[in-house]
């Protein structure tokens, strides 16, 4: 590709309305994301109807702005992306059908992006000396993947969850220790006054060798720690359950990034997704690696957020090898890596 490459990218797989412009990859023009996080805060997690109404409201807005930062206009524009999947069909479908006349209209390429795989590829325009090969932890609320990147676009899964999601843990825990939404940054944020060792949590590590995650028993563990102690007219020291939890999730995360990453002999342990930006999962990596001499990367939060910027990274190393889609491409709830 000799002429410069100038992606607008949008994704509205959950409840960020984001748009951005890419230039060449990994350079971002604009980056910009509405958050309905204050909305679905009221019943506790993402409500999918109103997600789609919001995407609806927010989408041209925001693609507006995100033309007006990076500069351009649309018929600077040489290509159109989007996530198609996973994610909740109603608010991919926005995201979709907005790109999808917008390409159309205007004659470009278009572009179907793997949600899983923009989380990765945030890591490329945060580290600009990062290629493939390496292993990536994909760790979001809907997501938890152990990631071989063979290539741009090929993916091998070395462990994924068998029941929830390491951040969907953080949310549920959070409500049931009556913190609000998101948990993640509430459980993170409070954990630094609270005791790791002061409650012994179950680690999952299931079976000798596996890269799979399970957080379900944790999970009952600690509202059985709750339960048994409102039944004794107990108190609970918050902040201890939420830092003894947050290092059970933690401890098994960062101990089996390591392992695939010194089984593929990757330099690189690399982090992605919403609990990325867990300042505990970061520090022990941190530490973990420096000992096994792996270099622990990941994105700032901005990147490890749902974004677009991600998925303008994704589609242009998609483009590259002529991987764009026609306008039959639909929203795929399911979507799989490297799919
Ligand atoms: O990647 P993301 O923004 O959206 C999805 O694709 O799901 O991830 C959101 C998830 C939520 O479950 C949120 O609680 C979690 O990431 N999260 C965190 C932190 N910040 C966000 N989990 C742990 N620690 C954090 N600091
Ligand atoms: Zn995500």
């Amino acid at each position: 590709m000799n002429q410069e490459s100038v992606i607008l990218a949008l994704e509205t797989s959950c409840d960020e309305t984001a748009a951005a412009v890419v230039k060449n990859g990994r350079e971002v023009l604009s980056n910009i994301i509405s958050s309905q996080i204050d909305i679905h805060k009221k019943f506790g997690g993402v409500v999918p109807e109103v997600a789609s109404r919001k995407h609806m409201e927010n989408i041209s807005p925001v693609i507006d702005e995100a033309l007006l930062s990076a500069g351009v206009t649309l018929d600077e524009i040489t290509a159109v992306a989007v996530t198609h999947g996973p994610g909740l069909v109603g608010a991919l479908l926005i995201g979709l059908s907005t790109a999808k006349a917008i390409a159309y209209s205007k004659g470009l390429p278009f572009i179907g992006v793997n949600h899983i795989e923009g989380h990765i590829a945030a890591n490329y325009i945060q580290h600009k000396q990062l290629e493939p090969t390496f292993v990536c932890l994909v760790a979001s609320g809907g997501h938890s993947h152990i990631v071989h990147v063979l290539d741009y676009d090929r993916y091998e899964i070395m462990g994924r969850t068998r029941d929830d999601a390491a951040g969907e843990a953080f949310d549920k825990i959070a409500r049931s220790l009556g913190l609000g939404y998101p948990g993640g940054p509430l459980i993170d944020k409070l954990s630094t006054e609270g005791n790791p060792m002061a409650v012994d949590f179950p680690r999952a590590y299931l079976e000798e060798g596996s890269y799979d995650f399970s957080f379900s028993g944790l999970k009952s563990a600690v509202l059985n720690y709750l339960n048994s102690k409102n039944m004794k007219n107990e108190t609970v020291n918050t902040a201890d359950v939420a830092a003894s939890f947050q290092e059970a999730v933690v401890e098994v995360l960062a101990a089996k990034l390591i392992k695939a990453a010194k089984d593929k002999k990757s330099p690189y342990a690399v982090l992605a997704g919403g609990v990325a930006s867990n300042s505990r999962l970061r520090a022990v990596l941190m530490e973990k690696g420096q000992r096994e001499g792996i270099e622990v990367l990941y994105p700032s939060p901005i990147l490890c957020t749902d974004n677009a910027a991600m998925i303008g990274c994704a589609a242009y190393y998609r483009l590259l090898t002529g991987k764009t889609a026609d306008f039959t491409l639909n929203a795929v709830p399911n979507l799989s890596i490297g799919q």
